[in-house]
């Protein structure tokens, strides 16, 4: 499996919501061309709408590979954005990014491995969004939880990774781990009463869970 929904469906998506432009649509044509990983068109719309209804005043994201998420989400509500990257040349272009957009009194961008950094960070977050590495996921899940705000939302990316969470089939040797790792995971905030957590088929599989 390669795609979480058919590719006509998401094309039909793509070609019809609002497209970023500016400097934001600068950024996805970088990131093709060199392989960034971005989220993509029709969750990226998701995120933004969802971050305006919630309209929170503090969120935090583990994973701003060139900035682009944090600089959607910066321009869809009021909020101070905390975002957090280990490797050194996305840390250097989403800094270069986010000067470029006038964001740095928006978006405080930290360099360093999320496992590290989020517990260092003081007071709590309403909405957290999880894009860093699919396989450490759950990891992540537990340390956002230790800085949600009461009631806040977390939304974990790419939670389908590919489709091949939902494969019957054996995804083979090289994935079995990461998909086991992530069905153990998915189940797990789908049956935890303190949550409620919806799955949805969008980019790469998205998980948006409500802290009762
Ligand atoms: C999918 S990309 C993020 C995309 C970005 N959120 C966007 O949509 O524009 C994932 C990024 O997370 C970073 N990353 C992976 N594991 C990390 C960790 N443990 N701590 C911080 N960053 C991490 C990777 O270097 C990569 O740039």
């Amino acid at each position: 499996m390669e795609n979480i929904t058919e590719a006509a469906v998401t094309e039909f998506i793509n070609a019809t919501v609002k497209k970023e432009e500016g400097h934001l649509h600068e950024m996805e044509l970088f990131a093709k061309e060199n392989y960034v990983p971005i989220i993509q068109r029709e969750a990226g719309r998701f995120l933004s709408v969802l971050v305006s209804i919630i309209n929170p005043e503090r969120i935090l994201e583990m994973g701003t590979a060139i900035g682009y998420s944090a600089l959607l989400m910066a321009n869809s509500c009021k909020a101070h954005i905390t975002t957090i990257e280990r490797d050194e040349e996305m840390f250097c272009l989403a800094l270069d990014n986010i000067a470029k957009l006038g964001m740095q009194n928006r978006i405080r961008l930290i360099h360093g491995d999320a496992e590290a950094e989020v517990q260092n960070l003081p007071g709590k977050f309403d909405f957290i969004f999880i894009d860093a590495a699919k396989g450490q996921s759950p990891i992540h899940f537990d340390l956002a939880l230790e800085k949600l705000a009461p009631g806040g939302v977390i939304l974990t990316d790419n939670v389908l990774y590919r489709g091949m969470v939902a494969q019957k089939e054996d995804v083979g040797h090289k994935h079995r781990t990461i998909v086991n790792r992530l069905k153990e995971f998915l189940d797990s905030i789908c049956n935890d009463e303190r949550f409620d957590t919806a799955i949805l088929p969008i980019g790469d599989g998205m998980a948006i869970t409500k802290v009762k």
